[in-house]
C-alpha cells in the first residue's frame, strides 16, 4: 500500500508539532507547514517536509501545495487545518480590525486552504478535512469574544461542508480541545497589545486584576489540562477509520460542555461559563 499523506498547518509548536511527529511516527508523509520560514528550516532539520503556510497571506498556499503535490505524485488523503490564535480583550472593547484580522488567520485562510485541497481529493475520490476547532466553538467564555466567533463560525462552515460532500468520499471533521498545553495564551499577547486599548476601557480595573494577571503572569497548567498528544490520538482515528466520527472532544470540560449546552438553558449556561 502506498504511503498516506497529510498536510497540517501551524506545526511551530503545541498541537500542530505534535501532530507532525504523531503522524509521522505512523508512518505517514507528513507536510508541516509553519508559518513563518524559521520554523520551516528547523521542521526540515528535523526531517520533515515544511512549506511554508500563512494564513494570513493566501499566496502562500499555491507555492505550498505545489510542494505537496509534487512529491507526492498528485495526492493528498487529509488535510489538518490547525493554525490559529487568540485576541483577547472584552467585545466593546475589539476593534472590527481585530475581527478581520484573527478571521483571516483562524477561518477564512482556512476556508480557502480548504478550497484548493477539495479538487486533489476530489480527483482521487477521497480524503479527510480535520478542523482544530475547539470547546470554546461550543461555549462561550468572557474575554475569548473574538476567538469563540472564529471557532462558532467554524463549527457552522464544516458542518454544512460536511452534509454537502456526503457523495464524494471527503469526510469533515471536527477536533474540539479543551485546555491543552501550547503557547496559545503566550502567542495572543502580541494581539492583545496591538488591538486592545484597555487603559481607556470601562473595564481597565478588570483587565488590570483579572485578564492582565493571567496573560503575563507564569500560571501552572490549567484544571484538567492534557498534552498535545490527546488531540493527535483523536487526529489519528480522525484520518484511519474507517467512518471517522463528525467530532472529536478532547479533555473532560469539552465533554461537560458539549452535554451542558444541549440541556441547559441560556440563562444556566451563561451562569457556568461566568465562573470560568
Ligand atoms: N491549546 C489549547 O488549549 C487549545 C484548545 C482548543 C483549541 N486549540 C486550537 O489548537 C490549534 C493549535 O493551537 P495551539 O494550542 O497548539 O497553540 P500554539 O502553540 O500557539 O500554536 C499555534 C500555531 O498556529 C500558528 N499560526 C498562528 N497564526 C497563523 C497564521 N496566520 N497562519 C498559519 N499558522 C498560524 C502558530 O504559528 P507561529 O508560531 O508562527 O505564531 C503556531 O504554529 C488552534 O487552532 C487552536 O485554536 C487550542
Amino acid at each position: 500500500m502506498s504511503q498516506k499523506s497529510i498536510l497540517i498547518t501551524g506545526c511551530s509548536s503545541g498541537i500542530g508539532y505534535d501532530a507532525a511527529h504523531g503522524m509521522r511516527d505512523l508512518g505517514w508523509q507528513v507536510f508541516a507547514a509553519c508559518r513563518k520560514q524559521a520554523d520551516c528550516d528547523r521542521l526540515r532539520a528535523e526531517g520533515f517536509t515544511s512549506p511554508r503556510i500563512d494564513y494570513q497571506d493566501e499566496a502562500t498556499f499555491a507555492p505550498a501545495l505545489e510542494q505537496v503535490l509534487e512529491a507526492t505524485g498528485g495526492t493528498l488523503d487529509a488535510l489538518f487545518n490547525n493554525g490559529a490564535f487568540a485576541c483577547p480583550g472584552a467585545v466593546e472593547d475589539l476593534p472590527s480590525g481585530a475581527l478581520r484580522s484573527i478571521f483571516q488567520a483562524n477561518l477564512f485562510g482556512w476556508h480557502e486552504l480548504t478550497r484548493q485541497v477539495i479538487p486533489v481529493m476530489r480527483a482521487q475520490g477521497s480524503g479527510r478535512i480535520v478542523q482544530c476547532s475547539s470547546v470554546l466553538g461550543l461555549v462561550t467564555l468572557r474575554w475569548r469574544g473574538a476567538y469563540n466567533a472564529t471557532k462558532f463560525a467554524l463549527e457552522g462552515l464544516s458542518d454544512t461542508l460536511r452534509i454537502e460532500m456526503r457523495d464524494t468520499g471527503i469526510d469533515v471533521i471536527l477536533i474540539e480541545p479543551g485546555p491543552v498545553t501550547s503557547k496559545i495564551r503566550q502567542n495572543s499577547i502580541p494581539h492583545f497589545e496591538q488591538w486592545i486599548d484597555w487603559e481607556n476601557s470601562a473595564r481597565a480595573d478588570q483587565y488590570r486584576d483579572q485578564l492582565r494577571a493571567r496573560l503575563y503572569q507564569r500560571n501552572g497548567p490549567d484544571t484538567f489540562e492534557l498534552p498535545p498528544s490527546a488531540v493527535t490520538r483523536k487526529l489519528i482515528h480522525a484520518v484511519t477509520a474507517r467512518r471517522p466520527r463528525p467530532r472529536y472532544y478532547v479533555t473532560t470540560p469539552t465533554y461537560i460542555m458539549g452535554t451542558l449546552r444541549r440541556v441547559l438553558p441560556t440563562r444556566a449556561l451563561d451562569w457556568i461559563v461566568s465562573k470560568g
